[in-house]
């Protein structure tokens, strides 16, 4: 394990950790390496999203839909997200649990291949994933040590040079796995679809989660799980230095067009071809979508 800090060639790093060749936010190589050994159970959850594509928001709306009721406790993802929690914690946690990970496919669990517990892969517009991963660099200082302008920034994205690697990489291995293993309970969820109809989006889950409720439950979900509430409730629980909410920014769709410039675009668009040729992602709020 080492701390690393990655140049963007304007004269800032990004501070990461790289354990066995890959990039992770500061934690501890022992639970990273141990994310293999964590024992999965039949009824268990797992999110797998590459970062900012919403999994605070999946979590919660996931939770709501297994405990049947809308006015507990608030809870955080992060208390089962796998690359933070140690294993002796996660064998612990009363069932169901609802495990969430940004690692790729062959770096899960050994043991979900064998117990098959249902797996919610999450997916979010390329373009809104770099510019929320920005702001989640630059806004938590005190483990990334980023203090870069957004221009500075896109290369090390675009280079895969952030935590977790490459976007493109990412994705283009997890389609790949999912086709690999048709054995296995995959539901995908865009972020975009959540966003216009979430309530559709909700009794999708619920149907493959197996779970019943009321009409008038799915939309107590969906309310709860609003963007504005969610930032009013959760939001408060970790906060940059001017009061705003770290993880709740904006949860917005198209967010990238107030700081993409013409040129970053069309380059991304153009690296977005290069790599994505032959991958049946399609995303809604298409990334070749002009900016105004
Ligand atoms: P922005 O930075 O674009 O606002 P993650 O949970 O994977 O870290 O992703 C965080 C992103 O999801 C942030 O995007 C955040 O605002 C957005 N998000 C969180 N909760 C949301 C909700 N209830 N509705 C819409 N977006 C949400």
């Amino acid at each position: 394990m080492t701390t690393v800090k990655i140049p963007d060639g304007h004269g800032n790093t990004l501070t990461l950790l790289e354990v066995d060749g890959h990039y992770y936010p500061n934690s501890s190589a022992d639970v990273i390496r141990g994310i293999r050994d964590v024992t999965i159970r039949n009824d268990d959850v797992l999110i797998c999203a590459y970062p900012k594509c919403g999994t605070h928001w999946l979590w919660e709306i996931i939770r709501l839909l297994l405990v049947g009721n809308t006015d507990g406790e608030i809870r955080e993802k992060d208390e089962l997200h796998l690359e933070f929690v140690a294993n002796d914690v996660i064998e612990k946690f009363p069932s169901p649990r609802i495990l969430n990970t940004h690692v790729q496919f062959h770096q899960l669990p050994q043991t979900v291949q064998e117990k098959k517990c249902k797996i919610i892969f999450l997916a979010r517009n390329p373009k809104d994933v770099a510019v929320s991963f920005y702001h989640h660099h630059k806004n938590l200082p005190m483990y990334y040590h980023y203090h870069g302008t957004w221009d500075h920034y896109l290369p090390l994205f675009l280079e895969g040079k952030v935590d977790f690697g490459s976007w493109f990489t990412y994705m283009k291995n997890w389609e790949k796995e999912m086709k690999n293993h048709p054995e296995l309970p995959f539901l995908t969820v865009m972020f975009e679809d959540l966003k216009e109809d979430s309530l559709s989006g909700i009794k999708k889950m619920a149907d493959f989660l197996g779970v019943k409720r009321s009409e008038q439950f799915y939309h107590a979900v969906s309310e709860r799980t609003s963007f504005g509430q969610m930032q009013a409730t959760k939001g408060r629980l970790l906060k940059e230095h001017g009061g705003t909410s770290i993880v709740y920014r904006k949860g917005a769709v198209g967010d990238w067009k107030n700081h993409f410039t013409v040129g970053q675009s069309e380059m991304f668009d153009q690296l977005y071809r290069e790599q994505m040729n032959g991958c049946n992602f399609s995303f809604r709020y298409s990334t070749t979508d002009s900016v105004p």
